[in-house]
């Protein structure tokens, strides 16, 4: 499956990272963090999230987080996970990376894996396919899973009241999102780092900051 693909694309000139999650495990206080680390040290930084992160992919986001939560088949809102995915890489992260930055996004293909393949029932197979075609070996070099058990995270999540249709699917559903990025993270260990974001903000921080550090030493060199 998607999880268990080699990390990232070795020719590449910049670093591509992701952090995924369930709904409320704090993944933006943390790319914040990480990104102020990494700005402090020279690093030219790119922010960014999933679904979205480029004009076209923004657009389709509207389409894919509002609405009834039963509005999108598996199938449909795959296909417009990995469509805004398309344009976001094109327009966005592709070319961030070949100047040398530092790519952060706020999710990537293991959340189609996690919330379409396997908690929406699609399978892993089909979102394999997809990747593919649209990700190929453009992947992250490394990501970051924040995991907390569903019912702690879905009490903080999104402040934003018109983007609920993910947080409706309920507990049973987020639960299920939680145990496929742990299995995500048992079949690629050399691309993923769980990390228990029940700590205290700080603590979370630090351990992020560990996993990039080790990963990529000379980032951190001003
Ligand atoms: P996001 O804004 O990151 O939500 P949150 O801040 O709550 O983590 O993402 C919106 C929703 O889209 C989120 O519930 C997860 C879902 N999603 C998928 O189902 N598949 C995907 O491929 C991606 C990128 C996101």
């Amino acid at each position: 499956m998607t999880g268990a693909r080699p990390s990232g694309s070795s020719a590449r000139k910049g670093v591509f990272i992701s952090f995924e999650g369930g709904d409320g495990v704090g993944k933006s206080t943390q790319i914040e963090k990480l990104a102020s680390v990494l700005c402090a040290a020279g690093r030219d930084v790119v922010v960014t999230r999933e679904p979205g992160g480029s004009t076209g992919a923004e657009a389709i986001r509207t389409l894919l987080v509002t609405g009834d939560k039963d509005r999108w088949s598996p199938e449909t809102e795959a296909l417009l996970m990995f469509a805004a995915r398309r344009d976001h890489l094109e327009k966005t992260i592709l070319p961030a990376l070949e100047r040398g930055a530092v790519v952060i996004t706020d999710r990537f293909a293991d959340s189609s894996m996690a919330y379409q393949g396997h908690a929406g029932g699609l399978g892993a197979q089909a979102v394999d396919a997809l990747y593919d075609f649209v990700v190929g070996d453009n992947g992250p070099d490394l990501t970051i899973i924040l995991d907390a058990p569903a019912k702690q995270a879905l009490a903080r999540a999104s402040s934003d009241r018109a983007e609920t249709r993910f947080e409706e699917k309920g507990g049973a559903f987020q639960e299920r999102v939680r145990q496929a990025f742990l299995d995500i993270a048992k079949e690629a260990p050399a691309r993923c780092v769980v990390i228990d974001s029940r700590a205290p903000v700080d603590d979370v921080a630090a351990q992020v900051e560990s996993a990039v550090r080790g990963r990529f030493p000379d980032l951190f060199q001003g």
